[in-house]
């Protein structure tokens, strides 16, 4: 195999069984606290007006009502329609769906980013961004978004794990049918006939169903290939005769998780690399201007997961458990921040997940606290993560901004990281959907990449496999037809 470049997509998360972080903490969800100027102003009211209770009743409504509102975005030049656009150009509708990796919920917001906001303004936007699945890592996340599945389901449950019926080891260069189960989008438009490209996608490669990946319309993974590059290939696809142009599309970027890794998502290099990013947003958007489609094609554009710094103060060392239990570095699959222990038979797995949160929480190790130990089918059950023989027996989370490792090194630690709870708010990444049947100017609450799925084949108007997104979704999104 070539270098990693060639073979996987990259990032640095996947350091294999060696050091990396995790975390802990589920108060970051977002909790609403009711508007504060409404109580007081509701306050106000009642004292001055003691006996029209029905008018400041009426009044309060008023106000929640206009308070709550923000879900149809307010600027004058974005009226809101009710329903799908018709096409205009294209005899059918075509998805381009894009992912930026590792861009984190709120990197919009870095530098101006004036072409993903024209997404964002005449779009339709997960207001507190697209919550990632468990564990937050490239290869599930990315295979979740295409299959509506969590990876306990699609069998992609780390980016390098082992089987353990046969032995066999998957990587990112894995492209055997037998590791990537699910449906995949492409693989459900080829099931229909129809056709569909990928430029760069973890499971793209693999044959499946009527899925051949087809020289010209599925691009080998090479990290190499210019993000213009990338841009202008998906852009000539749309040369072709109408009935020709392939309905549904990926495009893939490394950045700026490639980057997050290295410097921590607060460092100005992960600035510049948003700004590329929107470059080639506005490339894109200017290609399908020049060719008359913009307005027909819709672009979904997601990242995977977010990031969240690490440093070297925030470790965790397993060979510190020593006194309570010795965790050989051949039972650990991964570290961090997914900590994934599968120990040889003849263990009782319940008794090394007891003694190892002894350990922990004895006081005497450091972090110790930052680290709990579960087995996987104790896990809270919205992980989802341990309907899957793959999925190793003891699972461990660790507090945001964390990192596992076996034993204490040299090596200098502050960086970035992801594959943590997806309840934290760092994991989250962005959501916009652009297109005849996303409403321009929309805010809609966050929710889980496996609802893609649905919302793709909605779009496309095809029958989907079995997935783990709700059926009803789609309606909540998507604009209805005129018609019917
Ligand atoms: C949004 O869409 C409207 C209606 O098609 C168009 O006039 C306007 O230029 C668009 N705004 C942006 C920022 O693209
Ligand atoms: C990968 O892409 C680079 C840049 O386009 C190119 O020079 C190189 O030959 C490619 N490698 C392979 C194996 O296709
Ligand atoms: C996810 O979907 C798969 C395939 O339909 C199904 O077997 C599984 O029970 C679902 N899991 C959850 C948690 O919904
Ligand atoms: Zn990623």
């Amino acid at each position: 195999m070539g270098s990693d470049k060639l073979t996987q997509i990259p990032t640095q998360e996947d350091d294999p069984p060696n050091p990396t972080t995790a975390l802990l903490s589920f108060n970051t969800t977002t909790t609403h606290h009711p508007p504060r100027p409404i109580t007081t102003t509701l306050l106000l009211v009642t004292l001055l007006l003691t006996t029209a209770i029905t008018l400041s009743a009426a009044l309060a409504f008023a106000f929640l009502f206009f308070s709550s509102t923000t879900a149809e975005a307010t600027s004058s030049h974005t009226p809101i329609s009710h329903f799908s656009r018709p096409l205009q150009k294209l005899t059918h509708p075509v998805v381009i769906l894009v992912s930026s990796d590792g861009f984190r919920f709120g990197y919009q917001f870095k530098t101006d980013t004036p072409n993903i906001h024209r997404l964002i303004r005449n779009g339709t936007e997960a207001e507190t961004g697209l919550i990632p699945v468990f564990p937050t890592l490239t290869f599930p996340n990315h295979y979740s978004i295409a299959t509506g599945l969590y990876p306990a389901f699609h069998g992609i449950i780390n980016n390098y794990f082992v089987d353990p019926i046969n032995g066999d080891s998957f990587n990112m260069g894995s492209h055997e049918p037998k590791w990537w189960l699910g449906e995949p989008l492409w693989e459900t438009v080829a099931n229909h006939g129809l056709k569909a490209a990928t430029y760069f996608w973890p499971g793209s490669e693999v044959h499946k169903g009527s899925w051949s990946c087809p020289a010209k319309f599925c691009m080998n993974y090479n990290g190499s290939v210019p993000f213009e590059e990338r841009v202008d290939t998906v852009l000539s696809y749309f040369d072709a005769p109408s009935s020709e142009i392939p309905v549904f599309m990926t495009l893939y970027f490394e950045d700026p998780d490639h980057q997050g890794h290295q410097v921590g998502p607060d460092d100005p290099e992960i600035t510049d690399a948003v700004a590329r990013i929107d470059r080639m947003i506005g490339r894109l958007i200017k290609g399908l201007e020049k060719r008359g489609v913009f307005e027909d094609v819709t672009i979904i554009m997601v990242g995977d997961h977010g990031m969240v710094g690490t440093c070297d103060k925030k470790l965790i060392f397993l060979e510190d458990l020593a006194k309570w239990i010795e965790i050989p570095k051949e039972w650990v699959q991964s570290y961090s921040p997914l900590l994934s222990i599968r120990p040889p038979s003849g263990y009782s797995l319940s008794d090394v997940v007891a003694k190892m949160n002894e350990g922990l929480g004895s006081g005497k190790v450091s972090n110790g606290d930052k680290l709990k130990v579960y087995l996987k089918e104790e896990l809270p059950g919205r992980l989802h993560f341990s309907a899957s023989e793959r999925i190793p027996p003891i699972i461990g989370l660790v507090e945001e901004g964390f990192k596992v490792e076996q034993k204490g090194s040299e090596r200098k630690e502050c960086g970035g990281a992801h594959g943590y709870d997806n309840a934290f708010f760092s994991m989250r990444t962005i959501f916009i959907g652009h297109g005849p049947q996303f409403a321009r100017g929309l805010k809609v609450p966050s929710f889980e990449n496996v609802q893609i799925y649905n919302l793709v084949t909605s779009i496309l108007n095809i029958k989907g496999a079995a997935n783990n997104g709700t059926s009803s979704f789609p309606n909540t999104v998507l604009l209805p037809c005129k018609s019917i």
